[in-house]
């Protein structure tokens, strides 16, 4: 995901651009046209994921430079990734630029509306189009009802919306498609035309919606994949520059879907898996780098020896993992994950001469969302003026660890976020300096250590010497 954009795009753009949005934001609603929206929503998962394609024009005298995209406040709190990508050429020949996007307040927004502003690479003219791709997910966005089911039941789910796109601009023609994981739909709300064809309901085309139109939509719908929430991940990534990088990760994960009622039945479980438990889980899959090894999984108890590895040497290796007992909506599991990875391939030096760890950041576990995420880099003793480069806004702080045989201390570089879902599962790094004289300050420890322990002996012989004479 290149298209993300640099928090240092953001601030210096967010200081040219808003007095000259302030300027130009009365008009620009009336200047924008959309003659055409696709919107395709996928609630297959419990990540909900939208597609907006936007055929826009100018249709002012002057030249737009932005874009606005509305979000009812509802959405705006699930909101954890938001790209815009303006596409150019024809079918084949499509390319695609990445667009700054970011958060713009306006004084004048109807029903506490949201917006984001989208940057054009290039002004549009009067009279011209462009095509822009939207994606946006969304998290904790399908309540289940009922809320509470039993071993036996299915599970099922709300998600609300807007049958046409909120927007604050005319709408010449729009359609919306809703995807659902199997065919089986409770009920969905109808605001004709509206069709169904197997797991997809169609929304439209609508024509001519003026600007703010809002139509609430309710699907009720069976959705039984797993609700796998981490409330809190802390990861803690530790350099050692004697050839190795592990990794401690610290998982609270909940199943975030309609609680459990009643008791459990493992004999039940075990024999009617296709009627028993069909929303709980059992195994968790962690896709962890390559080339991994002493990979350990442990809960409050211990070990536990119900993990497989499935280590592909190229690409990728797959730690499968079995909890104790298998999780029900509302049921919660704490445990550890643990690994060590060869340093060679995340560390690297930069061409003026620091050191950066080029490293993964979101969860490993798949299709999952965190609620907060914590990744510590923990530097090597003697590491000077650390610097992290993340795609997208975190929170950064530093920290000092201290283990045995450290003199002064590592520096740890802490970073922090909100609401990670699996597309943020791309590469940061950690810039460092670091004097090679350091790499002798642990041996040099054990060394006067073992010097001290010397001359402590000497001095009790020589002392037990001295009496005995
Ligand atoms: C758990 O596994 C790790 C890694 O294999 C090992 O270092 C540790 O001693 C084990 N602990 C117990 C209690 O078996
Ligand atoms: C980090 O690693 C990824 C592949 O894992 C690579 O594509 C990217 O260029 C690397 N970034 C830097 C700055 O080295």
């Amino acid at each position: 995901m290149e298209a993300l954009l640099r928090p240092r795009i953001i601030i210096s753009l967010t200081i040219i651009v808003i007095p000259i949005f302030l300027f130009i934001s009365g008009a620009s609603s009336h200047q924008i046209r959309i003659n055409n929206a696709e919107r395709r929503i996928d609630l297959s998962t419990h990540i909900v994921k939208v597609f907006l394609t936007l055929k826009v024009e100018n249709t002012g005298k002057t030249s737009a430079s932005e874009i606005l995209l509305a979000f009812p406040p509802t959405q705006v709190d699930h909101l954890a990734f938001l790209e815009a990508l303006a596409a150019t050429g024809k079918k084949k020949k499509k390319t695609y630029v990445s667009l700054a996007v970011k958060p713009t307040q306006l004084p004048d927004a109807p029903n506490e509306t949201n917006y984001y502003t989208i940057v054009l690479a290039n002004p549009l003219n009067t009279g011209e189009t462009a095509t822009l791709e939207i994606l946006y997910i969304l998290t904790h966005s399908l309540e289940p009802f009922p809320v509470e089911i039993s071993q036996s039941e299915s599970q099922l789910v709300y998600y609300r919306d807007s049958a046409l796109i909120l927007s604050p601009y005319h709408i010449k023609q729009q359609t919306t498609f809703i995807k659902i994981p199997s065919n089986k739909v409770e009920s969905f709300t109808r605001v004709e035309p509206t069709d169904r064809a197997g797991n997809e309901l169609k929304y439209g085309p609508y024509e001519d919606r003026p600007p703010y139109s809002y139509s609430p939509l309710l699907v009720h719908f069976e959705n039984n994949n797993p609700f796998s929430v981490v409330e809190e991940l802390v990861r803690e990534v530790e350099i050692s520059h004697w050839g190795n990088l592990q990794i401690t990760e610290q998982y609270k994960l909940a199943h975030a879907g309609a609680r459990h009622k009643g008791i459990f039945s493992r004999v039940d479980y075990q024999s009617k898996p296709t009627f028993s438990g069909v929303s709980s889980f059992k195994h968790l899959l962690a896709r962890l780098p390559p080339r991994v090894h002493s990979v350990y999984y442990r809960d409050e108890i211990g070990n536990i020896s119900t993990s497989h590895l499935r280590a592909d040497s190229w690409k990728i290796s797959e730690l499968e993992i079995e909890p104790r007992y298998p999780l029900f909506g509302g049921w919660r599991a704490t445990f550890v994950i643990g690994y060590g990875l060869p340093l060679e391939d995340f560390l690297f030096e930069s061409s003026d001469g620091r050191r950066y760890l080029n490293f993964t950041f979101g969860c490993p576990l798949v299709e999952t969302v965190v609620d907060k995420l914590t990744i510590k880099v923990v530097l090597p003793e003697g590491s000077k003026g650390p610097s992290a480069v993340v795609p997208f806004p975190v929170e950064q702080r530093l920290e000092t660890k201290y283990s045995y045989l450290d003199v002064v201390g590592r520096t740890v570089v802490v970073l922090e976020k909100k609401n990670v879902v699996p597309v943020h599962n791309i590469p940061f790094q950690v810039y460092y300096t670091f004097k090679p004289i350091f790499m002798l300050a642990e041996p040099m420890m054990l060394a006067s250590a073992f010097f001290l322990f010397f001359m402590a002996c000497v001095a009790y012989l020589h002392v037990d010497l001295s009496i005995r004479k």
